[in-house]
């Protein structure tokens, strides 16, 4: 029913006679034989809830066709069932499903009948039928309907969304208590993996955790250094749970006490983050979280003698201070409108994530370099203000200090 109305919503917005056509991912090769595991297309996952390999869905407010699979025993017997096209009208709430064999021949008369189609261009076969039969209908992109509505969760994804938060707080928690010196960044990955996939979830992106100076790459994934006493552990990791991510990073030292030019830094990011965060609500400007917190930050380091008044902050915080958050970790919806910074509304998600990198210079005290902390919450904008879904996971420097001490 929710993907029903999730149509019956979009087509309400398009004009009479629009025709919708999406297509989901096509499977990925990993080496040989072997595929990477399949995830459907955020869009199409949304759509449809349908989530095998090879289909395309095609809906108007004539009626919804889906065409996917076929059921083939022998292909069963190896990767698994597939629903089948006898049973795809009940089971997707379709008015009629056909083999994804039968697009080209089906999918021409289906566009015949429409006066707009709208379709997204990916690179795949479809587009050529697509655009074979473009000449004769109005074309329009789908992707930003889709996005906008995407933009505003209902309480189904964000109870999703919870999930995944509580999952990958737990995750977290439990990596703080086990980090200790002489392990090795991946021993402490592998609690997330096993955390992730015992609670049926799995990772919604590449886990990054990155001691000492590793913390300072960005997109740091090898994820296989030795984790030294005196040094700090940097981990951005979340997990999935139906399609929906948690992303949060939490940066702690690594012998459970952090170092004095170690606490001077990551008060500045936690200063940072808890005012950035405190700004969001119905109304705001979705910029102000990153103006606040690059104030602060620009702030601190002055204070600390680490930047110059008025100098270039991009050194040490190059990158923004939150995303959208849903299906994707990265997730869609525009952030300006007509050349203006949109507001937040109720419904939104969005990341809080102010970081500070000092990689090794000349010309700062070698007491912060390889300095590499990131904080980053998951928010839920409510009628009134806010609600921090991953506001369980401990982050000031007693809280983090305490549990560490727990183990
Ligand atoms: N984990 C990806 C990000 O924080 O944007
Ligand atoms: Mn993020
Ligand atoms: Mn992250």
């Amino acid at each position: 029913m929710i993907h029903q109305n999730r149509r019956k919503e979009l087509l309400s917005q398009l004009d009479n006679g629009s025709l919708v056509i999406i297509g989901t991912n096509p499977e990925q090769l990993r080496n040989g034989d072997v595929h990477y595991p399949y995830r459907p297309h955020s869009d199409f996952w949304y759509l449809t809830g349908f989530k095998e390999p090879e289909a395309v869905a095609v809906f108007s407010n004539s009626g919804y066709t889906i065409f996917l699979r076929d059921k083939d025993p022998t292909r069963e017997i190896w990767d698994g069932k597939r629903l089948g096209v006898s049973d795809a009208p009940h089971v997707l709430k379709a008015d009629e499903a056909y083999s994804i064999n039968e697009l080209e021949t089906k999918l021409p008369k289906l566009i015949a009948n429409a006066t707009k189609l709208y379709y997204d261009f990916k690179h795949c076969d479809l587009d050529n039928i697509i655009i074979a039969h473009l000449a004769e209908t109005q074309y329009q992109s789908l992707a930003s309907h889709v996005h906008e509505m995407r933009l505003i969760k209902s309480d189904e994804e964000i109870r999703l969304m919870q999930k995944a938060a509580d999952i990958s707080t737990q995750a977290h928690k439990s990596a703080m208590q086990q980090a200790q010196p002489g392990l090795f960044e991946y021993e402490i990955a592998s609690v997330f993996d096993a955390y992730f996939r015992k609670n049926n979830s799995e990772h919604a992106y590449t886990p990054i955790v990155a001691g000492g100076e590793n913390a300072c790459v960005l997109h740091y994934i090898e994820n296989n250094k030795i984790l030294n006493d005196g040094d700090l552990l940097l981990i951005d990791a979340g997990c999935e749970v139906e399609g929906y991510a948690a992303d949060i990073t939490r940066t702690f030292p690594i012998n459970g006490k952090f170092s004095k030019a170690q606490q001077q830094i990551y008060q500045i990011v936690l200063d940072a983050q808890l005012a950035a965060i405190k700004s969001i609500k119905p109304g705001e400007m979705v910029i102000k979280p990153h103006q606040i917190a690059t104030q602060i930050i620009q702030q601190g380091l002055t204070d600390l003698g680490i930047l110059q008044a008025g100098g270039d902050l991009s050194k040490f915080y190059m990158h923004g201070t939150g995303h959208w958050l849903g299906l994707d970790v990265h997730d869609v919806g525009v952030y300006q409108q007509n050349d203006q910074h949109r507001q937040y509304e109720a419904g939104m998600v969005t990341t809080v994530e102010p970081g500070i990198y000092i990689r090794k210079d000349d010309k700062i005290n070698p007491i912060y370099w390889n300095i590499g902390i990131r904080i980053e919450d998951d928010v839920l904008i409510t009628k009134t203000g806010n609600r921090v879904l991953t506001g369980a996971l401990v982050k000031t420097i007693d809280e983090i200090e305490l549990l560490m001490r727990e183990k």
